[in-house]
């Protein structure tokens, strides 16, 4: 099932829990992807998850193409503009191709110099070729005066500065702290929720009561199976963004098993 932009699917994955695995460039071979993808088919049947595979650009046609399941969606790890534009897959090539979501702003790509007028316009980008963002947002550090509040804020409020406040919100939030990001552990449930509920009386503020609480937040930086039961339970979270995690079979399936 693809959540993209058909508006039924945008209400039936609200009662999910998403898993999102960013293989990044973790995966060389077409074979080591096709047989991670072969898994992730299977683990997409189980009730209750609304799984999504981001690979490369470049294992991401081959595995779209050869899919005829529904279970499975696809998500681009990045996207550009049509024209001249060397090295970057634009928004309509990727919608081309049956995929349509999106990261866009992940701390890894801001990090190579997007900054949040490049993010702001991605977002209008996908807006207007159909692809539903998930927006990346997150602190490079926290201090005791909770700056990091208002740095998200900031960011969500600039990532959304060309989006149509006029018509239904598609696009997911994923707060991603980027010091957890690769690290050893996230912050704690309470953290994350705290952050979470933050975030959602930002998108209040923003669009409006209805509105604002119909976006799906989901959570990245560091889930493994340890940590992702309780974090998955908090009322806030909608579900996990994943990277190295995503490209170990066996973390993976045990991530899935904690969705009841
Ligand atoms: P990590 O990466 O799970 O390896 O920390 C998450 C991400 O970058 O999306």
């Amino acid at each position: 099932m693809s959540l993209g932009f058909c508006r039924n699917n945008y209400v039936k994955i609200a009662n999910m829990k998403i898993i999102i695995g960013n293989w990044k460039t973790y995966l060389d071979s077409p074979k080591e992807a096709k047989s991670l993808f072969e898994k992730y088919k299977i683990l997409s049947k189980k009730k209750n998850v609304a799984l999504m595979l981001a690979p490369s650009h470049i294992h991401l046609l081959p595995l779209r193409s050869s899919y005829k399941g529904k279970s499975l969606s696809f998500v681009a790890q990045s996207l550009g503009f049509s024209g001249a534009h060397t090295g970057c897959t634009s928004a309509r090539q990727i919608k081309e191709t049956k995929v349509d979501m999106a990261l866009v702003g992940h701390s890894e790509e801001r990090a190579r110099g997007l900054d949040d007028e490049g993010v702001a316009k991605k977002v209008q980008e996908a807006h207007k070729s159909k692809i539903l963002p998930i927006i990346i947002v997150g602190e490079h550090k926290r201090d005791s005066e909770a700056e990091h509040y208002k740095f998200v804020r900031k960011q969500i409020q600039s990532a959304l500065k060309y989006y149509p406040a006029n018509k239904p919100l598609k696009f997911i939030i994923a707060y991603e702290p980027v010091w957890a990001v690769g690290a050893a552990k996230p912050p704690s449930a309470r953290d994350i929720e705290m952050m979470m509920i933050y975030i959602r009386k930002t998108l209040v503020k923003l669009f409006g009561d209805r509105k604002g609480r119909s976006v799906p937040l989901i959570y990245g930086g560091s889930v493994n199976s340890l940590s992702a039961a309780s974090i998955l339970s908090l009322q806030e979270v909608s579900g996990v963004l994943l990277g190295r995690a995503s490209v170990d079979a066996k973390e993976l399936e045990a991530i899935i098993s904690k969705i009841k």
